[in-house]
């Protein structure tokens, strides 16, 4: 096996964390470069650290130029969709300009492999489930347009410059390490497992379902939930894939299931055994009904399959996680 050394920008995330994890398990050499504005240093499972941020040309410089670096990955991003409406260059500054600076970065190094971290926010508004990767781009927010941008970015430094990349378009990541040692944490939380299992841990009074008169067989919002170590393997394949001379594509990664969010809770309780109060509350603004992957795509090109296929495994490992933090 080739002995890889992978620079991973935002290593110190949730599914940074992950990554590295699985790259020394591989065998790899990772080097994580995070800002920690929003990582966890002390989460960070092994490799090399370096502080700092993907807009600081003198530090990336100094780093393609002090070792060689086979690829990148970049899970460095802002990723609340709210947020990004009230506060757009923050998504346009950090999650488009910092990229193309990073992306400068490695031209000017000929580095030329690249695994990018984007989302289903890109296709915006389903206009039909499973969603496919030929299904309309019309992010509805910053952030998906940021995602977007990026991936546009990516096909023309292909043409111009040969740089290869694989943008993996995640829909809902959940789950956490079978081992409880590293799991998701965000602050402030807002997605909907870990909040469901803080009510469970009782560090939360009760769930509020955004919406309950969707048209959805129990009215409330249908997601596709992916395990988090399914994403990861997914990027142990783009890297083989990008080794073996792999162009620029965009994949999406999700299980292919729709879970209500009336289901999460029911799993969330039946997993912890702990009653998890609901208030019904209004829509959240910009919450598409049901959003499914179709992954076909990727299980066809690079032999992907998702390990964790029932929703009961996924929560089962985050609690695993969050009834320990
Ligand atoms: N929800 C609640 N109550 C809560 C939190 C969430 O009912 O307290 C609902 C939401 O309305 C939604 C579902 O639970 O229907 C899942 O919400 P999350 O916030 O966990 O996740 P999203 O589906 O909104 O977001 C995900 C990714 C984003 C990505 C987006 C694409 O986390 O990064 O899908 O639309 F941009």
């Amino acid at each position: 096996m080739n002995r890889l050394n992978i620079l991973v920008v935002g290593g110190c995330g949730y599914i940074g964390t992950h990554m590295i994890k699985a790259l020394i398990a591989s065998g790899h050499r990772p080097i994580t470069l995070d800002n920690l504005s929003t990582g966890h240093r002390d989460l960070l499972p092994g490799g090399d650290f370096i502080e700092g941020a993907i807009e600081n040309t003198a530090l990336l410089d100094k780093i393609f130029s002090s070792r060689r670096i086979d690829v990148v990955m970049h899970f460095a991003a802002f990723i609340e969709v709210g947020e990004s409406v009230q506060d757009p260059l923050k998504y346009y500054g950090n999650n488009f300009s910092g990229t193309a600076n990073l992306l400068n970065a490695m031209i000017r190094h000929d580095i030329e492999r690249f695994v990018f971290s984007s989302s289903a926010a890109v296709y915006g508004e389903p206009q039909y489930t499973p969603i496919d990767e030929s299904h309309p781009l019309n992010p509805t927010s910053p952030y998906g347009e940021s995602k977007l941008w990026v991936e546009k970015m990516l096909t023309a430094c292909e043409r111009a410059h040969g740089l290869r990349s694989i943008a993996l378009r995640y829909f809902n990541a959940a789950g956490a390490d079978e081992s409880g040692e590293i799991g998701e944490q965000h602050d402030p939380e807002s997605h909907l497992i870990p909040l469901v299992l803080e009510v469970a841990r009782g560090t939360r009074d009760h769930i509020k379902i955004f919406g309950v008169d969707y048209p959805t067989p129990d009215g409330t919002c249908i997601r596709d939930y992916i395990h988090v170590n399914d994403l990861v393997s997914a990027h142990l394949a783009a890297i083989d894939a990008l080794l073996d001379g792999a162009g620029s594509k965009a994949y999406n990664l999700g299980n292919s299931q729709g879970i209500s969010v009336r289901e999460i809770i029911e799993t969330a309780q039946h997993v912890s055994g702990r009653p998890i109060p609901v208030v019904e509350d209004l829509r959240r603004p910009g919450d598409p009904a049901v959003l499914v992957a179709a992954s076909a795509k990727i299980k066809n090109d690079l032999n992907w399959q998702p390990r964790f296929e029932s929703i009961e495994e996924i929560v089962r490992s985050a609690w695993k996680w969050h009834a320990k933090t």
